[in-house]
């Protein structure tokens, strides 16, 4: 549960001089975090530091089918059109987390008994409205989240009713909202060179030779201070997907650190954060780097791993953390230094 902030807590994010975002721009990068409504409106020093260091946001939760489509017709706008606002206000991009997954469904999508057309058109009229609510204003979606298991297509209820089709018609139906919206597939474990970023480079090539319009492949990248994919492998990838003339997003950069976090843990972890971000201003095809959440005080590693935490770049009271320090020294270098 959050806890209710205290006003000394609120004044505790100091603005930095140079913020992180006025150096990504530099590079032509985008640095953002994955925000929430709540805290949004309640926390001045939450929206302060946001605003303040970086220059693209992710709706963690709110625009997720559950949370912005809870009744059949009913849609809840509320949150997404907070952060999106803020958003336009401050000159950031916003990234819109998901269109389709297999997690946080409404019940009434889950516990349906549909027909493949019946699913297929709750999917499609899920898509024009949010896509179309948002067009122009929220720049690239997460169109697929997850649906790869292993090298296969992720069981889930899109795949068992409507069958691996569904992957190209969210793509051509969120084209059809809002064409200049950048489409991305998004997922885990596949950061690196392996079997599941393999798979995943079949999908996206199979759906570029099928004309289906898809312009991004998210890497979210949600690894153990010490446990980031080889430098060498993770540029090796995006290479590949840019290569097919895709870009490449890391959409949810958080490093998880074991029991109480040290002096020497957190180092560790500015060396992983350092090392992400490197490789992703190194490389051409990387065009943003956001964070899975930006303080401690609200990430999701807790309640999902337990014995880790202090994942994100400052602490629960705002104060940054050496693995901001490790991003802004990264990003202050010149651009070709
Ligand atoms: O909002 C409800 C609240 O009304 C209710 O009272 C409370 C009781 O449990 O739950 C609240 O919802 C929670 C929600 O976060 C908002 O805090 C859900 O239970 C909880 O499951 C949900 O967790 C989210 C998780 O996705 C769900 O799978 C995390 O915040 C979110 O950070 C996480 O994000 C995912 C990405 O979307 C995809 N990639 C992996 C990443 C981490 O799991």
């Amino acid at each position: 549960m959050v806890e209710t902030p205290t006003p000394q807590d609120q004044a505790a994010y100091v603005p930095a001089d140079v913020p992180l975002r006025e150096l990504a721009e530099q590079h032509g990068l985008h640095i953002g975090a994955a925000v929430s409504a709540h805290p949004l409106r309640q926390e001045p020093a939450y929206a302060l530091a946001v605003t303040h260091e970086f220059n693209m946001l992710t709706t963690e939760n709110a625009a997720k089918f559950g949370p912005i489509h809870p009744q059949p017709d009913r849609y809840a706008f509320a949150d997404a059109d907070t952060i999106v606002d803020l958003a336009a206000a401050h000159d950031m991009l916003v990234r819109g987390h998901t269109l389709v997954w297999h997690r946080q469904l409404p019940s009434w999508v889950e516990n349906g008994d549909w027909t493949r057309d019946e699913l297929l058109a709750v999917l499609r009229e899920h898509i024009h409205t949010i896509v179309g609510r948002y067009q122009g204003r929220i720049a690239a979606w997460d169109v697929v989240n997850e649906a790869i298991d292993g090298r296969e297509m992720r069981d889930t209820i899109w795949q068992r009713v409507i069958g691996p089709e569904y992957v190209d018609l969210a793509f051509r139906w969120a084209h059809e909202a809002d064409p200049d919206a950048l489409l991305f597939y998004n997922d885990y474990g596949g950061e690196g060179m392996n079997k599941k970023s393999d798979a995943i480079y079949d999908l996206v090539k199979g759906m570029q030779d099928r004309g289906v319009p898809i312009h991004g492949v998210g890497l979210q990248m949600h690894v153990t201070a010490g446990g980031q994919p080889p430098a060498e492998n993770l540029r090796r990838n995006i290479e590949r997907l840019s290569a097919l003339g895709l870009q490449v997003h890391i959409t949810e950069l958080d490093v998880r650190i074991s029991g109480e976090p040290t002096p020497a843990k957190l180092q560790q972890q500015a060396d992983t954060y350092r090392q992400v971000l490197d490789v992703c201003l190194e490389t051409p095809g990387c065009k943003a780097v956001v964070l899975w959440g930006f303080t401690d005080r609200y990430s999701w590693i807790p309640g999902a791993f337990k014995g880790y935490g202090s994942a994100l770049i400052f602490d629960e009271s705002y104060r940054p953390k050496p693995a901001y320090q490790a991003l802004h020294e990264v990003l202050a270098r010149q651009p070709n230094e």
